[in-house]
């Protein structure tokens, strides 16, 4: 999906967002925000913060800073940090998760909720996360991705074509995305409705000798018991 076609859709979906995705994908937010068991004055980065739902679940004590390519939902997510007087956010520009314009070693964790499989190139954004990202630090990634039920990944494979005018492609590979980028995962989540998202933590080491299988992903997978 192109940028143009991709800020076309988060255009029309900008006044309706919250209402629609706000409580619907809310666990998986708080599910990340818990796992980033932040430390105080640690830099975070957000990419694709979108209106900034997540913005108010972060500790007063971080500093957090929130690209996305949309300038509707980012005048959302700024009317959100003015309102919510919410001093752990020191930014939130408008920038493309595939090029960002931050030096190397930047931030301490780098966050994209719902992002990966809205991007026209996924694996280039989980590049720039790492490069970005200090050595030690970590990514965390919640998305839905290519379900294994067979039924539910044939309906998936025929909104494919529509992804375009929905804003994001259903049938993004778990398996696929993780070959391309050697993300080094180090745990799996699901979250959501009927667990069908998963949450990522993953180490920002250069490119991951391993990673975990996405048949594995249980509500509780650990690299230990993958390795068992
Ligand atoms: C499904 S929304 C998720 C928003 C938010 N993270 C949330 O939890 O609700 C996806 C967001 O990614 C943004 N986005 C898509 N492509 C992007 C890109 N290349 N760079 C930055 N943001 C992008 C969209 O504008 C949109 O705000």
């Amino acid at each position: 999906m192109e940028i143009e076609a991709i800020r076309a859709a988060y255009r029309r979906y900008a006044r309706i967002y919250d209402a629609v995705f706000g409580p619907i994908l809310h666990p998986g937010r708080k599910q990340i925000i818990d796992a980033l068991n932040c430390r105080p004055g640690e830099t975070i980065l957000e990419v694709g913060v979108g209106t900034g739902l997540s913005l108010p679940l972060y500790p007063g004590n971080v500093k957090v800073t929130g690209i996305d390519i949309s300038t509707e939902m980012l005048e959302k997510a700024r009317a959100r940090v003015n309102e919510g007087g919410l001093s752990q956010v020191q930014a939130v520009l408008e920038m493309d998760a595939e090029d960002l314009r931050f030096p190397d070693s930047n931030f301490d964790k780098v966050v994209a909720m719902y992002v990966v499989s809205v991007v026209s190139d996924p694996s280039r954004v989980v590049e720039e996360m790492r490069r970005v990202c200090k050595p030690g630090g970590e990514i965390f990634i919640v998305n839905h991705f290519r379900a294994r039920n067979p039924v539910i990944r044939l309906l998936e494979g025929l909104l494919s074509p529509l992804a375009k005018l929905v804003g994001f492609h259903p049938d993004l590979a778990l398996e696929d995305l993780l070959e391309k980028t050697r993300l080094d995962v180090v745990d799996i989540r699901s979250t959501n409705l009927f667990g069908y998202w998963k949450v990522l933590r993953c180490r920002s080491s250069a490119r991951g000798p391993r990673h975990l299988d996405a048949d594995d992903a249980t509500p509780t997978s650990t690299l230990e018991e993958y390795s068992k």
